[in-house]
């Protein structure tokens, strides 16, 4: 099994311990649906490029896609982007109704804490509550629920290029620095700056790779509809400063990541690999 296939089927575990109903099934539509899989791949690989052994910390690194989920869930509904197409299938409001969607959102960021905070063989009481502090941290209103307040703010204004590269930084740079923290908590504590100043770059690089292909993506390969930014009058790196300046940016970050990982006393191959399908993806 690959990496994502492990992560699938612990996901699949996971949620199947929810009660049955109406909110189980809507989360799990949303969760099993073919996300890529990105943060809890970013935890995973890091921690291997330590040398350590994945396995142990599965269930931690998909208590991070279940938040991720849920932000997606929340995202699409209609009082925020109104989306009808996530993953290659009907929204979840669409799918279930709008009650099931919120529910099903919240559902999936407690279970994510439950899972989190049980007690865990190879770490300590105070290294499992530093995770706690990071990904409610990165997840709430002092993370990514403040980006997508900012996000929604600027819907019909123009946000400079530094409110912009703000709202990145909260809605989705947050959470793609936590897994890399989280995987240097366990790893190695003194790299936590540096993990930190990494994930705030690819945040940035793949949202603005997120809006870029917004513009020009495949919807049939994105699973999600194109033009929606334009259509709810977003501020996006490519309506700021156009597609190919987007582009360029893109390319900054990467090579800044790169340097910055390179620093690191790690197995960089590990990380550029899968950085690279990260920040130059198509899908
Ligand atoms: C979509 O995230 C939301 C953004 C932060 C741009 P992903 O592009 O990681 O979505 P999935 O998980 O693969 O569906
Ligand atoms: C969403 O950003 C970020 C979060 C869900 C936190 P977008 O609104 O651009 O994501 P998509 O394009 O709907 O996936
Ligand atoms: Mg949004
Ligand atoms: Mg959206
Ligand atoms: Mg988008």
């Amino acid at each position: 099994m690959n990496l994502t296939e492990k992560i699938n089927d612990r996901l699949d575990q996971l949620s199947d311990m929810m009660k049955d109903g109406k909110v189980k099934e809507a989360a799990r539509y949303s969760l099993l649906a073919s996300g890529k899989r990105l943060r809890p791949k970013l935890m995973l690989t890091a921690l291997k490029s330590y040398g350590l052994d994945e396995k142990p910390y599965i269930d931690l690194a998909c208590a991070i896609e279940m938040i991720h989920t849920y932000s997606l869930i929340h995202d699409d509904l209609p009082c925020m982007d109104d989306d009808d197409l996530r993953r290659g299938r009907p929204t979840c409001h669409r799918a279930f109704d709008e009650a099931s969607a919120v529910l099903a959102g919240d559902a999936l960021l407690t279970e994510a804490f439950t899972i989190l905070s049980r007690p865990h063989p190879l770490l300590s009481a105070k290294q499992q509550l530093t995770l706690v502090q990071l990904l409610s941290n990165a997840s709430g209103q002092c993370g990514m629920v403040y980006g997508q307040q900012q996000d929604l703010y600027y819907e019909n204004k123009t946000a400079s290029l530094s409110e912009l590269q703000n709202i990145h930084s909260y809605k989705t740079g947050c959470l793609i620095t936590v897994p890399l923290q989280m995987a240097s908590v366990i790893a190695k504590e003194a790299d936590l700056p540096v993990w930190g100043e990494i994930g705030q770059k690819i945040g940035q690089a793949f949202q603005i790779q997120d809006d870029i292909l917004d513009v020009i993506g495949d919807e049939s390969k994105l699973g999600k509809k194109t033009g929606m930014d334009a259509a709810h009058h977003k501020s996006t790196y490519v309506s700021l400063l156009g597609l190919d300046k987007a582009k360029e940016e893109v390319e900054r970050l990467y090579k800044e990541t790169l340097e910055a990982i390179y620093g690191l006393t790690i197995n960089h191959g590990l990380m550029i690999g899968i950085l690279e399908s990260l920040v130059h993806r198509d899908v």
